[in-house]
C-alpha cells in the first residue's frame, strides 16, 4: 500500500493548527452556553465530522450530549428549492434543547440550510452551526455559521474527516489533493 501523504499538494491546517482551532471555539462555545439551562445537544453530522467534534466536545466541559445524523440534500443547483433525505436520524427528542450541528465543511449551505428547518420544526429551543471549514466563495443559500475554524479557498480537501472518494479520511492534518489523484 502507498502512503497517502504523496497525494497531498498543500497542508491547510496541520495538527498544531487543528489544535488551536478546537481550543478557540470550544471556548466559545461554553462561554456562549455555561448559563443555559436546557439540554445542550450536539448534533454531529456523519462522516466528515467525526474526528471535529471528538476533538471539539472533549474540550467543553458543560454536561452535554452526543447525537449523530446521516443526511444528504438535493435540489437544482440555482434555487433553494429541494430537501434533505435523512439517512441516519437522532435517537432522541431535541423538543426544547439547545442544539449545536457540528459540520466539518460547508459548501453550497444546502446542506445546514435544510437541517436548520428541520431542527426548527422539531422544536429546538436554539439551533446554531459549527464547522471546521467554510468555503464562502461556494454559497449558493444565505447561510452562515455560528462556530468556523477556518476559511478556505474553493480546493479539493481531504484529511481530519474529509474524504476522496470514502478515502484520506484518517489523515491527521486538512490538506489540498494533487488534482494528478481524481483526474485519473
Ligand atoms: C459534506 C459535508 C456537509 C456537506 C456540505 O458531506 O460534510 O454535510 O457535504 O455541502 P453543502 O454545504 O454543499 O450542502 P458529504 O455529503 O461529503 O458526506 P460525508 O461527510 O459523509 O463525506
Amino acid at each position: 500500500m502507498q502512503n497517502m501523504h504523496k497525494d497531498i499538494e498543500t497542508i491547510l491546517a496541520d495538527e498544531a493548527t487543528l489544535a488551536g482551532i478546537c481550543d478557540r471555539l470550544a471556548a466559545r462555545i461554553t462561554e456562549d452556553y455555561r448559563d443555559s439551562d436546557k439540554d445542550l445537544v450536539f448534533v454531529i453530522i456523519l462522516k466528515g465530522s467525526v474526528y471535529f467534534a471528538t476533538d471539539l466536545i472533549r474540550r467543553i466541559p458543560l454536561p452535554c450530549e452526543m447525537e449523530f445524523m446521516k443526511v444528504s440534500s438535493y435540489g437544482a443547483s440555482t434555487t433553494t428549492s429541494g430537501f434533505i433525505q435523512v439517512h441516519l436520524d437522532l435517537k432522541r427528542d431535541v423538543h426544547d434543547a439547545d442544539v449545536i450541528v457540528i459540520e466539518d465543511i460547508i459548501d453550497s449551505g444546502r446542506t445546514l440550510e435544510k437541517l436548520s428547518n428541520l431542527l426548527a420544526d422539531r422544536g429546538a429551543h436554539s439551533v446554531r452551526f459549527c464547522t471546521l471549514l467554510d468555503k464562502p466563495e461556494r454559497r449558493q443559500v444565505k447561510l452562515d455559521a455560528d462556530y468556523v475554524g477556518l476559511n478556505i479557498p474553493d480546493a479539493f480537501v481531504v484529511g481530519y474527516g474529509l474524504d476522496y472518494d470514502e478515502k484520506y479520511r484518517n489523515l491527521p492534518y486538512v490538506g489540498i489533493l494533487k488534482p494528478a489523484v481524481y483526474r485519473k
